[in-house]
């Protein structure tokens, strides 16, 4: 990011470059702390692998808030927008998704994640068990995790959403359509998502079935 393509303009005083750094400063921190949960996620990925013989995680993504979503979602939220208070009011800057095969394999992610010692979670969003009225699923996870400055420690929130791949593929026509102003038949397409939400959430409880049938005759 330069200072030219900002959505703000910064006036070139020593206050405002300070806060120019402040941010930057404050990005990196968030960049860091991603990097933190997604090694932890390898690494308990792999430890399962070895403990069960298969994988818990099919992909994994990740992103920082764009400096335009900060500033926008901050007036929409009517949110006291400064570089201080920021991390308080504004828990999704980080991100990360974690895409699993199976519905059994959210919680088992999520009990490996909450282990953690460093890791503090500070909400839960459980859309698995209570879905949107749309139809959405997934666990929302914030946590807090420890981020090592020359300056010392500083807890970073990052949010983290488990899903299985069916849920993540319905998310993401839903996350488009979302998006889209000029879409005729909206309402028309969204009850229809809503109707394949149900079967998304049919048949990853099928799979989960066969999945379970599978691993128990394997443990006989
Ligand atoms: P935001 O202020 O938008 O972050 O919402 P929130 O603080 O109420 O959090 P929530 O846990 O509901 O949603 C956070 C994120 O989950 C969103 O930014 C999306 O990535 C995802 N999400 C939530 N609801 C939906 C949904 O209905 N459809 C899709 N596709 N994604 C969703
Ligand atoms: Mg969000």
């Amino acid at each position: 990011m330069t200072e030219q393509n900002l959505p703000v303009k910064f006036p070139n005083d020593p206050t405002s470059l300070k806060a120019l750094d402040n941010f930057r400063t404050l990005m990196l921190n968030y960049r860091s702390a991603v990097q933190v949960v997604e090694t932890k996620i390898h690494y308990l990925d792999q430890e399962y692998q070895i403990q069960h013989g298969h994988t818990l995680v099919d992909s994994l993504q990740s992103r920082i808030k764009s400096p335009e979503s900060i500033l926008e979602k901050a007036q929409r939220k009517h949110l006291d927008f400064n570089f201080e208070s920021l991390p308080e009011q504004m828990h999704d800057i980080a991100g990360i998704r974690i895409i699993v095969r199976f519905e059994d394999d959210i919680l088992a992610m999520e009990r490996r994640l909450e282990k953690q010692p460093d890791i503090k979670v500070l909400k839960r969003k459980d859309y698995v068990a209570k879905p949107k009225p749309n139809g959405y699923r997934s666990l929302h996870l914030i946590l807090a995790v420890p981020v090592y400055l020359s300056a010392g420690v500083q807890a970073v929130t990052v949010e983290v959403q488990i899903r299985t791949i069916a849920m993540n593929f319905w998310a993401s026509l839903e996350h488009e359509l979302s998006y889209k102003k000029n879409v005729r038949h909206q309402d028309e397409l969204r009850r229809e998502l809503i109707a394949k939400a149900e079967l998304v959430h049919q048949l990853d409880q099928d799979m989960n079935g066969i999945k379970n049938q599978i691993r128990a005759e394997e443990n006989q």
